[in-house]
C-alpha cells in the first residue's frame, strides 16, 4: 500500500508519544525515519518501529534522554549517548560538531553508547547544509554479527557503516556517501523477506557458507551471512569502521562479549571539517561544479540512466514518494500494527 508521508509521519510521532516521547523526541525520532523511507531507505524507516518499541521494553532503549558531553578539548568532543534514541543523541553530537569546526575550522567526535542511530547521511546533509565537509565511521554492537569477512564463512562483523558528505555547487544538491560496508544493509534484507523476494546472486551466505539467494538464511538458525562490499575492500573498510568506532571513539568493538543484549547500539567517529579554512570558497564552489559537470556528462550506457552524483538518488527518491506516496508492504505493515496495539493504538482504524 501507499501512505501519504506527512499521514505516516503523524502515526509514527503518536506512536512514539505513546511509548513514553517527549513531543519533541517523537518528531525527531519519526521526522529521521520517515525521512529514511521517503529517499528509499525503507530499511532504516517506519519498518524499524517494532525493533525501537521492544528495545524500550527490554531497557536497551532509554526515551528522552539527548545525550551527554563527557569531554571536550580543542577539536575533540566525547559525546555519550545514554542509550537514547540514535536519531536524537547523534544529531545533538553532530550539532556540536558543527558548533567546533565552524569555530575552530574541524571538530573530531566520538560517540558511544547510542541505540541505533538510523540513516547516517542525514548527520551528513546536517553538516552539508552547514557548508562543511563531514566523514563518518560507525560500528554496530549489541547483537550478534551478520557479514563475513572476506575469505570467512560464517559472520564476524555488522554492516558497519561509512558517510562522506560534502556540499555541493548549490545548497540542495550536496555530495553524500552513505553506506553499509556489507553488500547490503540488513534491514534491506529484512524487507526482502518481509515482501517474499529472492535476492541477487553474491550477497548473501548460509550457514555452511554456501552462496544463497534466500533472505531468510539471514534470520532462520543456523544462520548464514552477507558478504561484504567489493570483496575485500569492503571487509577492509568494515573491519576499520570497527577499529576507529569501536575502539578509537570508544563505543567497544563487536567481540562475542558485546553480541549478547539483543539490541542495537551504534558508536561513530566523526570528523567535521570548515573548508573554507582551506581554500577559497568562491574556487571550492566552482570547482565542485566544474567536475561535476564533467564527469555527469559521461555517456550513458542505458538511455533512461544518466550519470549520477551520491546522494541524487535519495533526492530523485524523494520528489518521488512525496507525491505517491512511501510503499509499505503488508508484513512490515502488520508487524507496526501489532507493535502499536501494544500500545493501544488501532492503525488500521487510523487509516480508514
Ligand atoms: N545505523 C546503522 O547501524 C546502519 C548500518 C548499515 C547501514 N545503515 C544505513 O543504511 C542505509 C542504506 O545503506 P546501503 O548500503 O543500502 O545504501 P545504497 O547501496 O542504497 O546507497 C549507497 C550510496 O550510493 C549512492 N548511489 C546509489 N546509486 C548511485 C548512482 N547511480 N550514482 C552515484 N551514487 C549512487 C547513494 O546516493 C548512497 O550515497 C544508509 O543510509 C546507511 O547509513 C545504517
Amino acid at each position: 500500500m501507499l501512505v501519504g508521508h506527512q499521514r505516516l509521519h503523524a502515526l509514527a510521532v503518536r506512536i512514539f508519544r505513546l511509548a513514553g516521547s517527549l513531543p519533541e523526541e517523537a518528531e525527531v525520532v519519526a521526522g529521521h525515519l520517515i525521512e529514511a523511507n521517503l529517499c528509499g531507505h525503507d530499511s532504516h524507516g517506519v519498518v524499524m518501529i517494532p525493533h525501537y518499541l521492544r528495545n524500550l521494553a527490554a531497557g536497551t532503549l532509554r526515551p528522552n534522554k539527548r545525550g551527554k558531553t563527557v569531554s571536550q578539548s580543542g577539536a575533540f568532543v566525547v559525546y555519550d549517548g545514554e542509550r537514547g534514541y540514535g536519531q536524537v543523541v547523534a544529531r545533538e553530537a553532530t550539532v556540536l560538531g558543527i558548533e567546533r569546526a565552524r569555530s575552530s575550522g574541524v571538530a573530531v567526535i566520538a560517540l558511544r553508547n547510542a541505540h541505533h542511530i538510523g540513516r547516517i547521511g542525514s548527520y551528513g546533509e546536517q553538516c552539508a547544509a552547514a557548508g562543511l565537509v563531514s566523514l563518518f565511521f560507525v560500528n554496530v554492537t549489541g547483537h550478534r554479527p551478520y557479514v563475513a569477512p572476506h575469505r570467512g564463512r560464517d559472520a564476524r562483523l555488522s554492516t558497519n557503516p561509512v558517510c562522506i558528505a560534502v556540499p555541493g555547487a548549490v545548497p540542495d544538491r550536496p555530495i553524500i556517501l552513505d553506506m553499509a560496508t556489507s553488500k547490503l544493509a540488513v534491514g534491506k534484507v529484512r524487507v526482502a523477506a518481509n515482501q517474499g523476494q529472492k535476492l541477487a546472486p553474491g550477497v548473501l551466505i548460509d550457514s555452511a557458507g554456501r552462496p544463497t539467494t534466500d533472505p531468510q538464511a539471514l534470520f532462520e538458525a543456523p544462520s548464514g551471512a552477507l558478504l561484504p562490499l567489493a570483496e575485500h575492500k569492503g571487509y577492509a573498510l568494515s573491519f576499520l569502521c570497527e577499529l576507529l568506532a569501536g575502539v578509537v571513539a570508544g563505543g567497544g568493538t563487536l567481540k562475542p562479549e558485546n553480541q549478547a543484549s539483543d539490541t542495537i547500539t551504534n558508536a561513530m567517529l566523526a570528523f567535521i571539517v570548515d573548508p573554507d579554512r582551506l581554500v577559497n570558497p568562491d574556487w571550492f564552489r566552482t570547482e565542485i561544479e566544474a567536475i561535476i559537470d564533467y564527469v555527469t556528462a559521461s555517456p550513458p550506457v542505458g538511455v533512461s540512466e544518466p550519470v549520477l552524483l551520491p546522494g541524487d538518488p535519495e533526492r530523485q527518491q524523494r520528489a518521488k514518494r512525496i507525491a505517491e506516496g512511501v510503499p509499505i508492504d503488508s508484513a512490515t505493515w502488520a508487524q507496526i500494527s501489532e507493535a502499536a496495539r501494544g500500545l493501544g493504538l488501532d492503525l488500521d482504524a487510523e487509516l480508514d
